[in-house]
C-alpha cells in the first residue's frame, strides 16, 4: 500500500510502502533514501512495537544526520584517508568524518530519490542510477535494493547492481533497532550475540589497523548472549575510541549464515540476522545525542543498535580482507534478513 510521506524541499513527493503479513508484522520503506521507516512486530502480550528508530515524513529523514534505516552507499563505513586506487588509478572521495570518507561521501544515498520499480503487499524493489563519477567513485551502475517481508518474519534486503566499469560497492542497512519499542529508552539491558570469533582493531578514527583481535577473554566477545551494558563502560581501548560498541566483528563461517541476534526480556521479541557477508558493524549509538523522531520520540544515547553487515571496513587498504571490488558487467549480489518473533523461549 502507498502513501503519501510529505515533499522533499526540493518539491519532490516523497512515498510511504508498507508491506504486511498474516502474523501482524508489518514494515514501511520509503522511496527517499529507500529507508526503512517502521518494523511492527506484536509483542509477547499482542501490543504491536515498532522496533526501528525513525521520523514521521521525509523532512525528518531530509534533515536527519544519523542514517535512520538508511540504505547505505556506494561503500558503507569508512575509507580511509579518502582515497583509494583501482586498476592503476588513484580516486578522490569526500572526507567526511576527520579526512576519512564515511558512508560512500556527503551525497548520500539515503538523501536521494529512489524508484520504485516493483511494489506489493509483500514487497518492494527501489532503484537508482549512480553515475560515473558519483560520490568520486568509478562506473555506471544500477543499483537495486528489494525489501520483503516473509510470512517467516523475515525482512529480507537484497542488494543487486552490475557496474559498467570496474569500481567498489559495499551496501549496507543502517538501521537502528530497539526491541523493547522504538521510545522506549536504553537498550543496554538487551541482550545480544554476535557469532563472530574476532574482530578488525581499529584506531581512534575507526579506521581498521588491519589486525584481526580474537574476542576470547575481551568485553567484544558476544559469542554467548549477553547484555549489551554488561561490559560497554570496560577500560578497553576498542570501547574507549568507540565510546562504547562501535567495531565490525569478523563473522564466522560463509554464505548465508546466521550472524547475530539481540533479544529484549521486556517485549520478547527477538531479532536474528543472517548475512552472506563477511563482517557486521555492530553500534550501539553512542553518538545519538538528542533526535526528535516518530511520534514525538525523544532519541538519547544508546537507545538502540544497528547491526551493519558488510564488507570490512578500509577493505579497500587491506589487502587480507576480502574486498568489495566488483568487475565491470558482474553482479553485485547480497542479501542480509533481519527475522523477528516474539515467543519468550525463542533462541
Ligand atoms: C556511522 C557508522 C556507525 C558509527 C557511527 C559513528 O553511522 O555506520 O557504525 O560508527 O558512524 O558516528
Amino acid at each position: 500500500m502507498r502513501s503519501d510521506f510529505g515533499r522533499t524541499t526540493k518539491g519532490e513527493a516523497a512515498s510511504l510502502y508498507t508491506l504486511k503479513n498474516r502474523g501482524g508484522m508489518e514494515i514501511a520503506v520509503s522511496d527517499y533514501g529507500a529507508v526503512l521507516v517502521k518494523v511492527l512486530i506484536p509483542d509477547r502480550d499482542g501490543n504491536q512495537q515498532d522496533v526501528v528508530l525513525g521520523y514521521d515524513d521525509v523532512a525528518g529523514y531530509e534533515s536527519g544526520t544519523l542514517y535512520f534505516g538508511a540504505a547505505v552507499g556506494r561503500i558503507a563505513n569508512r575509507i580511509g584517508g579518502g582515497t583509494f586506487e583501482l586498476n592503476g588509478r588513484t580516486y578522490a572521495l569526500t572526507q567526511n568524518d576527520g579526512q576519512n570518507t564515511l558512508h560512500g561521501g556527503t551525497d548520500y544515498f539515503d538523501k536521494r530519490m529512489w524508484k520504485v520499480e516493483e511494489a506489493d503487499d509483500s514487497h518492494v524493489a527501489l532503484k537508482l542510477y549512480s553515475p560515473d563519477g558519483d560520490q568520486g567513485f568509478p562506473g555506471a551502475v544500477d543499483i537495486r535494493v528489494t525489501y520483503t517481508l516473509t510470512e517467516e518474519n523475515e525482512v529480507k534486503i537484497h542488494y543487486y547492481a552490475v557496474p559498467e566499469e570496474d569500481t567498489i560497492l559495499n551496501l549496507t542497512n543502517h538501521s537502528y533497532f530497539n526491541l523493547s519499542g522504538h521510545a522506549s529508552g536504553s537498550i543496554l539491558d538487551q541482550e545480544v550475540m554476535i557469532c563472530a570469533d574476532a574482530y578488525t582493531r581499529a584506531d581512534a578514527e575507526s579506521i581498521p589497523t588491519g589486525e584481526i583481535v580474537p574476542v576470547e577473554g575481551t568485553p567484544m566477545d558476544f559469542r554467548s548472549r549477553k547484555v549489551v551494558g554488561r561490559e560497554i563502560e570496560a577500560d578497553y581501548e576498542a570501547l574507549i575510541f568507540g565510546q562504547g560498541y562501535d567495531h565490525n566483528w569478523v563473522l564466522n563461517g560463509s554464505g548465508n549464515r546466521y550472524a547475530a541476534s539481540m533479544y529484549s526480556d521486556k517485549t520478547g521479541i527477538e531479532m536474528k540476522v543472517y548475512t552472506d557477508l563477511p563482517g557486521m558493524q555492530f553500534y550501539t549509538g553512542n553518538f545519538i545525542v538528542q533526535e526528535k523522531g516518530k511520534k514525538g520520540a525523544d532519541y538519547r544515547r544508546r537507545q538502540a543498535a544497528c547491526f551493519e553487515t558488510q564488507y570490512f571496513p578500509d577493505a579497500v587498504h587491506k589487502e587480507h580482507f576480502e574486498g568489495p571490488v566488483v568487475r565491470a558487467g558482474q553482479a553485485y549480489d547480497t542479501v542480509t534478513t533481519y527475522q523477528f518473533s516474539s515467543q519468550t523461549s525463542s533462541v
